[in-house]
């Protein structure tokens, strides 16, 4: 059997931690791309963790390249190419800066790896993923942004962190943009298959809320010099794996809706199956009044940044 290949685009904080998680999940090889400026940079990275292969036992060869075409035959290719942000700044601020970058991406990706899922995490992701999917042509199975994942994780962490229970049993959906409009669902949230309500105050479960909704200002504030990547590598790999192993895992993802939750021509934070063949379908359910309403203005959110896109 011929084993996988992956691309990272961005060497950065992000495309570092995606290089090493591949690597030790032996998820297949691995190229990583930047721009001319970083090759060395890059090259290094990859040399770096080829040669923790040894004490980890693993088998996979990465390489770092700034010629694009080192991405020919991937299988998958995972987008971080892009400016981080920093205190003071919201996602959006970063709109035009990564637009640019996210073109030449696009570009790249349907020159030499248009069979490939891309997954995206460039921010603002909802409309970097619009934006690539719309300057790529790629089939809408094959695009997809990362979002939910890692609002699911940070959901998740707190309600672990608050019930002092294991942050494996817990179980959520978060859906809507990716950024402080997001819409955690409190009716979702589950602790070994118990209610969150029967385990957490209300005035506790709306702390919990509304630290989700924060989590990457809140890291920004941190860091001072960038955003998350610890945690946002871990859940695009879960995305990735969900493809490679065919895993038809439920994943919240930002996916092109058309008609789904009443929404059309948006990538918008849904529970997507993922599988062999990408974003294979959104699942659907009745929304409460109140969840309605959190969506509407979530989508209203999304609509306004992917407009300043142009595209
Ligand atoms: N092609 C390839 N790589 C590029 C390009 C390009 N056109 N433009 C910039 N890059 C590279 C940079 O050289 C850098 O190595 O993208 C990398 C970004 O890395 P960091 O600055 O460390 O940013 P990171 O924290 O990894 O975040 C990347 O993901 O979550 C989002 O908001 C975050 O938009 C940001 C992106």
């Amino acid at each position: 059997m011929k084993r996988k290949k992956i691309a990272v685009v961005g060497g950065g904080q992000i495309g570092g931690i995606l290089a090493l998680l591949v690597a030790q999940k032996e998820l297949g090889d691995l190229v990583i791309l930047d721009i001319p400026d970083k090759e060395n940079f890059i090259k290094g990275k990859a040399l770096d963790i080829m040669q923790m292969r040894p004490n980890d036992g693993v088998d996979v060869a990465l390489s770092g390249n700034s010629d694009f075409s080192a991405m020919e035959g991937s299988d998958v290719v995972l987008v971080t190419a892009g400016m981080p942000r920093k205190p003071g700044m919201s996602r959006d601020d970063l709109l035009n800066i990564n637009l640019n970058i996210i073109r030449n991406v696009a570009d790249q990706v349907k020159q030499h790896a248009p069979n490939a899922l891309v997954i995206i995490t460039t921010n603002p992701l909802d409309a970097m993923v619009y934006a690539f999917y719309k300057l790529s042509g790629l089939p809408k199975a094959q695009v997809v942004g990362m979002a939910g994942a890692l609002d699911g994780a940070r959901f998740r962490t707190f309600i672990a962190m608050e019930t002092e229970l294991s942050v494996q049993d817990v179980s959520c959906l978060v859906m809507g943009g990716h950024g402080p409009s997001m819409v955690p669902l409190v009716r979702t949230a589950t602790v070994g298959g118990v209610p969150i309500t029967d385990l957490l105050s209300a005035e506790q479960i709306q702390a919990i809320v509304k630290r989700t909704q924060d989590a990457g200002t809140e890291l920004v504030k941190l860091y001072e010099t960038g955003s998350a990547y610890f945690s946002t590598a871990s859940a695009v790999i879960e995305m990735a794996e969900a493809y490679l192993k065919d895993k038809q895992r439920v994943i919240p993802s930002a996916a092109l809706c058309e008609g789904e939750y009443g929404v059309n021509g948006l990538f918008l934070g849904v529970p997507a199956v993922i599988g062999g063949t990408g974003v294979e379908r959104i699942l659907e359910f009745e929304l409460s009044s109140e969840e309605r309403e959190m969506l509407d203005a979530t989508v209203a959110a999304v609509s306004k940044t992917v407009e300043e896109t142009g595209l």
